[in-house]
């Protein structure tokens, strides 16, 4: 049975630590999908990533506004991208968005649901929702064999 559920946070904080619990077990080639409204807190999320990566907690890590990614090294290099702004595929395309997928780095997507197209097929997706002022849920949707191994430590981590 695939893992399926959400966690849950209670404040921007929790948000990192549950982004970091992710970001220790992620490996080369993966791929996480965010997605929710405006300030839900994707790029929040993404930060604890980095720290579970071994990113320099001193680099901050924003969505990138004029490239189409950010790239962070630690233990193993985030990419960061955000579609937000992507006007079309094409730009994707043309940005050469297709090299971020490599086995040694992971790939972090904002606003994925925008180009599912343009992503890999097996991928983590989690769409946060707001639940409240400061609560949100994270809602797996694992695709592949990994992320569902993914999904399931994440689940783990916060029972
Ligand atoms: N539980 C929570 N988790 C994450 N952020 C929270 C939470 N509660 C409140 N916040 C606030 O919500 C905002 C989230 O901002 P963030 O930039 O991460 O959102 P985003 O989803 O990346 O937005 P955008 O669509 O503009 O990229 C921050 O201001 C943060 O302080
Ligand atoms: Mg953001």
């Amino acid at each position: 049975m695939p893992p399926a559920g959400y966690v849950a946070s209670t404040s921007p904080d929790e948000t990192l630590r549950l982004g970091e619990a992710l970001g220790a077990v992620l490996a080369g080639g993966d791929v996480v999908a965010l997605s929710g409204e405006l300030g839900v807190g994707k790029t929040c999320f993404t930060q604890g990533i980095a720290r579970g990566l071994g990113i320099d907690p001193r680099v901050p890590v924003t969505s990138p506004t004029f490239t189409l990614m950010g790239e962070y090294p630690g233990r193993l290099v985030l990419r960061h991208a955000d579609f937000y702004r992507v006007e079309r595929y094409s730009r994707l395309e043309a940005a050469g968005f297709e090299d971020a997928l490599d086995e040694h780095g992971v790939l972090v997507v904002e606003w994925a649901e925008r180009y599912p197209d343009a992503l890999p097929a097996a991928r983590l997706e989690i769409e946060i929702k707001l639940e409240s002022d400061q609560a949100r849920r994270f809602y797996l949707n694992a695709r592949g064999s990994r992320a569902e191994d993914l999904a399931r430590s994440l689940l783990e981590s916060c029972p």
